[in-house]
């Protein structure tokens, strides 16, 4: 990622199936607060290929956090207090569209928010005047093209595009559910990529999403979603997830 991220670390929030980076070269680890409390996990730093990165483990190491009480504004600040201004999270998720089954890849290019009761702004409380960012293109377009091009090179099979609807969890969804997310234009389906993509956005950072789709999601298969099917998919996708982490970072 040196091509958008100048000499600053890049940040990876990884999510389930990635608690730890194997590639990372572990400089320090920092335990750290912010004023809306403790992330998930301490600051793991390391160097990825030529790139300073920071990893943070977005349900803790181990994982503990389901994801509607994970503090993504206390994630978010604290990598952003750490000097990152570009992030990568790795979302697992379940597919929608038919070309998106499991171990597939996803590099979303919308999203719908679906979560609720999740604090999601850092624009409230004592504040001077209202603010409403823009959020028309919820994923940075340049991060977005150098996964795209490193998942093309790296023949990860994949798709550049795809809407990733939010859901609150930690649930499952209904297949009717399912069906009307399809309807509104959802190609995957997971719990954690809001509201960490628009707190990113918030703080002015490139945030970019990296989905591997770890099951079909409800109604879209012959069966119920089973743990030992996602934990398979987990096992077979992230090689590419972490292929392509890898290959982005090395310049
Ligand atoms: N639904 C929501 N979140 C998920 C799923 C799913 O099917 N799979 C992985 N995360």
């Amino acid at each position: 990622m040196t091509a958008v991220a100048d000499s600053k670390p890049v940040g990876i929030i990884g999510g389930t199936g990635l608690t730890s980076l194997s590639d990372l070269t572990i400089v320090g680890e920092e335990t750290v607060s912010t004023r809306w409390g403790e992330p998930s996990s301490a600051l793991v730093h390391g160097v990825l290929g030529q790139q300073k990165v920071i990893f943070l483990s977005r349900h803790g190491n181990p994982h503990r956090i389901p994801p509607h009480q994970v503090n993504y504004r206390a994630n978010i600040q604290a990598l952003y207090d750490a000097g990152v201004r570009t992030l990568v999270g790795v979302n697992a998720v379940g597919g929608i569209h038919p070309d998106m089954g499991p171990a597939h890849v996803v590099i979303p290019d919308q999203l719908i928010d679906y979560t609720w009761g999740r604090p999601s702004t850092f624009f409230e409380g004592e504040l001077e005047h209202v603010t409403h960012i823009d959020f028309t293109w919820p994923y940075d377009r340049e991060a977005r093209e150098l996964l795209v091009a490193t998942a093309r090179e790296a023949a990860v099979p994949f798709s550049d595009f795809g809407v990733y609807g939010a859901t609150q969890g930690p649930r499952l969804e209904t297949a009717a559910e399912i069906r009307r997310m399809e309807r509104d234009g959802c190609d995957i389906v997971g719990m954690t990529g809001m509201p960490e993509a628009v707190l990113a956005a918030e703080l002015g950072m490139r945030y970019v999403s990296l989905g591997l789709v770890v099951n079909w999601a409800a109604g879209k298969s012959d069966h119920i979603i089973t743990m030992a099917e996602i934990e398979e998919a987990i096992e077979q996708g992230m090689s590419g997830v972490r292929l392509i982490l890898e290959r982005s970072m090395a310049g």
